[in-house]
C-alpha cells in the first residue's frame, strides 16, 4: 500500500492507497491558524506532526493493509517558512502562505528585474523569500539562527525521513529558485540575503526523497523499507491526482480561492500577467495557474451576512442559467492575485435598485467569481496555453447553477470526475507509488472517468461576453475610489 498525506491549511487528509492506487481508507485531523496581528497567519509544525501522527495510528488500526506500507507522498500547503537552527530545531511558528505581513519586502524584492527575470513569477506578498525578508528586519535575532528553511511538505518530509530534501513544484513558490532550470539560484538567493546552505536538496515530485526513518517504521509497526517520495504543492499534487500531466490538460477548482491550472510541457513564463508558473512534479513539465484569492469565500461571505445557508443560496436559484441581470459584484473581498496582483483591493456591489432581491446578489456573486476565473483563463491563453475541457474540483461544484455558468463564461465544457478520491491527498499517493516503484508516473497519474459533462450555453455566451467586458471595465474604476 501507498501513504498520500496532504498538509493543508484547516487539517491533514490521510489516504492510504492499495497496489492499484484504490482508495482503502482516509481520515483526516485539523488544526487552526493563529492570526495574533491583522494579517498574520502562522501555526506550530508539531501540529502537524501530531495530526500526522494521529491519522497514522487510526490507519493502522482500521485498515491492516498499513502494514504492507511502501511508500509515502506529501502534498503541503505552499510558500510556508518553517525555520530550523543548526540542531534541526523550530525556531519560531510557521509563517504561511496567507500571511501578508511581507507585503512591503515582497514588492521591494518584485521590483529587482532578475526576480521575475530567474523565478518566473511575481514575488507575491505570500511567497516565502520576502517571508525572510520580514524576518531579518524585525526578529534578526532568529533570523541569525536559521540553518535551514523547509516548506511545510518539505518539513514533513524531514520529519519522515531525517533528511533536508525539497521537491520542485513547492520550491517553485519561494523566489529562490530557477524555475526554468529547476535549481537554486544564487543570485536569487542572495537578492533576500540568503544561501544555499539554508536551502534543502532538491529532487523531483515522483522521485525518492529518502526512506521512512527505523525509528518511525518501528512506532508504525512496518518492516520497510518504506520510500518518501519528493512530495509536491497542493496544487501541483492536485493535478497529479486528476491525470494533469499533459499540455493543455487542467482544472478548474471551486475552493476558498478559486484556482486555474493547466499543465505545460515547456517553460512560458508571463509574470505580468500575474498567472503562477511553477514546476510540475514530475520531471520536465511545468504548470501554470492563474489564482483568485475568493471564490465559494465570496458566496460564503453572502450566506453569513444574509444568514442562510450557502447551499439554500445557490438552490434558489434554480437550474435554468439566466442572462448577467444589472447587479454586479466585483469577487475582491481578500485582494486579488490574478490578474491584478493588488492585495489592497476590495469588493463591491454595483447597480443595486430598489427591486433587488438576495437572489439577484446570490447571481452577481456566482458571476462575479466566474467572470474572476475568465481573467485567469484569459491571462493564461496568453501564455499560449491551450484548454479544450477541464476538470471541476472543489467544494464550489455542488451547485449546478454555478459549474453552467462557468462553463458558458469560459465556453468550455467543464466534467465532473467520478468517484470521491481525486484531490491533493489522492495526487501524493501516487507520488509516494512512483517513487517507491519506479513505475512511470504517466501509467499511474491517469485521469478519472467522467460523471458528468457540463456544456457551456451556447445562446448566452454572448452576453456573458458583454457581462465581461464591463466586469473589466469595473476594477480600474473601483480601484479610483477606493
Ligand atoms: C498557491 C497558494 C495556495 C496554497 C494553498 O500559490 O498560495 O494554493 O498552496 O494551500
Amino acid at each position: 500500500t501507498f501513504l498520500g498525506i496532504d498538509l493543508g491549511t484547516s487539517g491533514l487528509r490521510a489516504l492510504l492507497v492499495d497496489a492499484a492506487g484504490n482508495p482503502v481508507g482516509a481520515t483526516e485531523r485539523s488544526y487552526d491558524a493563529r492570526r495574533p496581528f491583522p494579517g498574520w497567519s502562522e501555526q506550530d509544525p508539531s501540529d502537524w506532526i501530531a495530526a500526522l501522527e494521529g491519522a497514522v495510528e487510526e490507519l493502522r488500526a482500521k485498515f491492516p493493509a498499513f502494514a504492507e506500507l511502501r511508500g509515502i507522498g506529501v502534498s503541503g500547503q505552499m510558500h510556508g517558512a518553517v525555520l530550523l537552527d543548526d540542531a534541526g530545531q523550530v525556531l519560531r511558528p510557521c509563517i504561511l502562505w496567507n500571511d501578508t505581513r511581507s507585503h512591503a519586502q515582497a514588492a521591494r524584492l518584485d521590483a529587482m528585474p532578475e526576480l521575475r527575470a530567474l523565478s518566473g513569477n511575481i514575488v507575491f506578498p505570500g511567497f516565502t523569500a520576502p517571508k525572510l525578508e520580514w524576518l531579518r528586519e524585525n526578529e534578526p535575532e532568529v533570523h541569525a539562527r536559521v540553518a535551514k528553511v523547509l516548506l511545510p511538505a518539505a518539513y514533513l518530509n524531514h520529519y519522515l525521513t531525517g533528511e533536508f530534501v525539497a521537491d520542485m513544484s513547492d520550491s517553485a513558490g519561494t523566489s529562490w529558485l530557477d524555475v526554468g532550470k529547476r535549481q537554486w539560484s544564487d543570485s536569487l538567493l542572495k537578492a533576500s540575503h540568503m544561501r544555499r546552505d539554508q536551502m534543502p536538496a532538491l529532487v523531483e515530485g515522483c522521485e525518492e526523497a529518502g526512506r521512512l526513518r527505523p525509528a518511525l517504521l518501528t512506532k508504525w509497526g512496518l518492516r520497510g523499507p518504506v520510500s518518501v517520495a519528493g512530495g509536491a504543492g497542493d496544487n501541483a499534487a492536485a493535478a497529479c491526482g486528476i491525470g494533469a500531466l499533459h499540455e493543455g490538460q487542467g482544472f478548474v477548482s471551486l475552493g476558498t480561492s478559486g484556482v486555474l491550472l493547466v499543465a505545460r510541457d515547456g517553460y512560458s513564463p508571463a509574470p505580468e500577467t500575474a498567472v503562477h508558473t511553477f514546476c510540475h512534479a514530475i520531471p520536465g513539465r511545468w504548470y501554470q495557474m492563474g489564482v483568485m484569492l475568493a471564490a465559494t469565500d465570496s458566496l460564503n461571505w453572502l450566506a453569513r451576512i444574509t444568514d442562510r445557508k450557502p447551499a439554500v443560496l445557490t438552490g434558489q436559484l434554480g437550474d435554468a442559467l439566466k442572462k448577467p441581470g444589472r447587479v454586479r459584484f466585483l469577487p475582491y473581498l481578500a485582494g486579488e492575485r490574478t490578474p491584478h496582483n493588488d492585495a489592497n483591493i476590495r469588493g463591491s456591489f454595483t447597480g443595486l435598485g430598489l427591486a433587488t432581491s438576495v437572489d439577484d446578489l446570490t447571481r452577481a456573486v456566482l458571476e462575479g467569481v466566474a467572470f474572476g476565473l475568465r481573467d485567469s483563463f484569459e491571462a493564461l491563453k496568453a501564455t499560449g496555453a491551450n484548454m479544450e475541457s477541464l476538470i471541476a474540483i472543489g467544494g464550489g461544484t455542488a451547485s449546478h447553477y454555478w459549474l453552467r455558468l462557468i462553463a458558458t463564461v469560459l465556453d468550455l465544457p467543464l466534467r465532473l470526475p467520478a468517484g470521491g478520491e481525486f484531490g491533493a491527498a489522492l495526487g501524493a499517493a501516487r507520488l509516494g507509488m512512483a517513487a517507491a516503484t519506479g513505475v512511470s508516473p504517466e501509467s499511474i497519474m491517469t485521469t478519472p472517468d467522467s460523471r458528468e459533462t457540463i456544456e457551456p450555453a451556447a445562446e448566452m455566451t454572448g452576453a456573458f461576453d458583454d457581462g465581461y467586458d464591463a466586469f473589466q471595465r469595473a476594477y480600474p474604476a473601483l480601484r479610483s475610489v477606493q
